[in-house]
């Protein structure tokens, strides 16, 4: 019986969740230069939420959720994890190496759990060479040869009834532990999964054809499951609708868009309708383009706002200009009747500044005197 062990394959994804899986996957492989290079895969239903390989054995987060959900002190306990399995495994696969005809040059091993209506069920199988080799029985605690070259190894270990106990504490209950806050992260994760959900409606008009593309684009770090539909009157537009996304934006956010052909002499009561687990979002689109420009030829709104700014700032700037040219006179006229005072010594400071400020005119009458009074010096 040459089962090849379904190692890598995943189990199939039910939908409605009857079972779910939560399992380790390792694989210890001899390179030429006899070093044994060793993976851990972590799978939680039909994903691989960590992994850990590499010189480091670091075990790293590969879903979103996975990511944000752990701590670094959680990280830190499933790398000590995965280092203690690399060690594991290696006597596994030296201890193997002595019982079988020929050399062990891989070994697979998965242990995990299986959760259905009826319970949650540690498991664990091995193979070696691509081929089963031995299985857990959990119940009984006892190892089972699916093959003729693992006999002698499980008689040898199913003597060790301590051994098999401890196998099913560390690491069956590991597991069923683990699953427990899987679960349980996973369940306070989605409703926060589309945090940051944003939605724009905005259009661009097509040149020389009445026309112009409305785009509704939606930006949400988890877009799956998102439906966003465009309508008109509430009505939802069907044809010619086109959806495009989701793609990552480059920042770790993803975006999709939805967008239609609209008529620029009617751009009233479209909306974009943002559907997820966690959010409903509705916006309705102001008529204009991204950078807030009319499109309608017909709407003069923004036609006369604008005019009314210009307006108001022309005004604005005259009143200024009024106001600092004023200053500027008054400056100058003191300024020159001190200097033509202080030169005739007729008045003191205090005298000539309240005269010269408060009266501009007399001032002047004073400058042409006291110019004349110049003249003759
Ligand atoms: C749950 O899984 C266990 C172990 O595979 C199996 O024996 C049991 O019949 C399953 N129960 C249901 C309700 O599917
Ligand atoms: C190993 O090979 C020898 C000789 O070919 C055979 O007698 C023995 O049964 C084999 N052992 C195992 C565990 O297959
Ligand atoms: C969003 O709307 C749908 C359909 O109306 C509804 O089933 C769902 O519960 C709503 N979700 C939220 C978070 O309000």
């Amino acid at each position: 019986m040459l089962l090849i062990l379904t190692l890598m394959t995943y189990l199939p994804i039910f939908s409605g969740l009857e079972w779910q899986t939560f399992e380790f996957q390792y694989i210890v492989r001899k390179d030429p230069s006899n070093q044994a290079q060793f993976r851990q895969t972590t799978l939680f239903t039909d994903s691989v939420i960590f992994l850990c390989d590499g010189s480091a054995l670091t075990d790293q987060p590969q879903q979103e959720w996975t990511r944000q959900t752990f701590t670094r002190d959680e990280l830190e306990e499933r790398s000590r994890y995965c280092r203690h399995q690399h060690q594991e495994h290696l006597d596994w696969l030296h201890e193997i190496e002595g019982t079988i005809n020929g050399t062990a040059e891989i070994l697979q091993t998965r242990h995990g759990v299986l959760a259905n209506h009826s319970g949650v069920f540690a498991f664990a199988h091995w193979g070696v060479n691509g081929e089963d080799f031995l299985t857990f029985d959990p119940p009984r605690l006892e190892w089972q040869p699916d093959s003729n070259m693992a006999t002698s190894l499980a008689r040898s270990w199913n003597k060790h009834k301590m051994r098999n106990q401890h196998f099913e504490n560390s690491v069956l209950n590991v597991c069923k532990s683990l699953y427990n806050t899987l679960v349980k992260k996973q369940r306070l994760w989605k409703p926060t999964r589309q945090q940051g959900l944003e939605v724009y409606i905005f259009a661009k008009p097509i040149p020389e054809s009445g026309l112009a593309s409305l785009q509704c684009h939606v930006t949400a770090s988890d877009l799956s499951g998102v439906r966003t539909q465009l309508t008109k009157d509430g009505v939802p537009l069907h044809s010619g609708v086109k959806l495009i996304g989701p793609r990552p934006n480059g920042d770790g956010t993803n975006q999709m868009r939805a967008q239609a052909q609209v008529s620029l002499s009617d751009t009233e009561g479209y909306s974009c309708h943002v559907q997820g687990d966690a959010h409903n979002k509705s916006v309705t689109w102001d008529g204009l383009s991204l950078d807030k420009k009319t499109l309608n030829p017909h709407d003069m709104r923004g036609v006369l706002v604008a005019v009314a700014v210009c307006l108001i700032a022309i005004l604005l700037i005259i009143i200024a200009g009024r106001i600092i040219l004023k200053e500027n006179i008054r400056e100058d006229a003191a300024r020159i009747f001190r200097r033509n005072q202080s030169q005739e010594g007729l008045l003191d400071g205090a005298d000539a500044d309240s005269s010269c400020l408060f009266n501009p005119l007399s001032w002047l009458n004073g400058f042409s005197n006291s110019s004349s009074s110049n003249g003759h010096l």
